[in-house]
């Protein structure tokens, strides 16, 4: 996949692209992220990208001809263009499925009080937002959908199913996970854990899994209900408990 981030910021990039599994998805080759700074394509002799808003109001927006050079540049015209912006969509699991479909994808980051509206509406821009709060830049936000999505690419994380036995994708949240030492300062490892015995862990693992879903995120936890599972007795008969435990 392709990704090509349009910024004022793109300094901030670095560090994430090279780190961690974006810096492995990177170096394997599976996911390119180029970034663009917007103000390279300003014809100001300052460089500036920003002007003060039609009507008055505080603060500045970022300008059109900048983006549009920026976008140009990149040949957003036959690719699918997200604006990172708090009046998007929250970004969600269907979403993030959708994009890792894609091969190629155009970012754009606003700074400062958004940008100029012609910029996303010529370009045909998809606004998403990462939540209901506002950040100062659109560089952070645009690192989380990255992140999220590079994570279902095949061949990102070691596993290929791994990303869909995580909390939310498995339909619940993960279980508690424990690693070594069995004891730390008197706190122990569940025993199970340690038996040896994976039929008993995985039950294990089904009922805590159940149990925080219920507590933390009921409206989960109906929709598992809701869905067919092919479970054996012993499954069936935790599900069971915890239903009838009263919230
Ligand atoms: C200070 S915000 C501008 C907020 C804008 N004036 C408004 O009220 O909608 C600057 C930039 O940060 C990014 N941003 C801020 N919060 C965000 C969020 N929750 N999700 C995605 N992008 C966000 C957007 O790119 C936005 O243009």
């Amino acid at each position: 996949m392709k990704i090509d981030v349009l910024t004022l910021f793109p300094e901030m990039f670095r560090p994430v692209m090279e780190s961690s599994m974006l810096g492995r998805a990177v170096a394997g080759g599976i996911l390119e992220i180029d970034t663009t700074d917007i103000r390279d394509f300003s014809h100001d002799k300052h460089n500036k990208a920003d002007d003060y808003p039609f009507g008055g109001g505080g603060g500045m927006v970022m300008m059109a001809d900048p983006i549009f050079g920026a976008m140009e540049s990149v040949g957003a015209e036959n690719k699918k263009v997200i604006y990172m912006s708090p009046r998007g969509k929250i970004l969600d699991r269907e979403k993030i499925e959708e994009l890792s479909g894609l091969s190629e994808m155009v970012i754009l980051c606003g700074h400062y009080e958004g940008v100029d509206q012609r910029a996303l509406d010529y370009w045909n821009a998809e606004e998403i937002s990462i939540g209901d709060y506002v950040l100062t830049g659109g560089e952070l936000p645009a690192m989380v959908l990255i992140d999220s999505v590079a994570r279902l690419l095949p061949g990102v994380l070691g596993n290929e199913n791994s990303a869909l036995d995580e909390s939310v994708y498995s339909g619940l949240l993960e279980h508690p996970q424990y690693t070594k030492p069995r004891e730390y300062r008197g706190l122990n490892v569940p025993e199970v854990l340690t038996s040896g015995n994976h039929q008993l862990i995985d039950l294990w693992r089904l009922e805590h899994s159940l149990q925080l879903t219920k507590e933390r995120r009921p409206d989960l936890f109906e929709k598992f209900l809701q869905e067919e599972h092919a479970f054996s007795k012993q499954e069936r008969k935790i599900l069971e408990e915890i239903m009838k435990i009263e919230e």
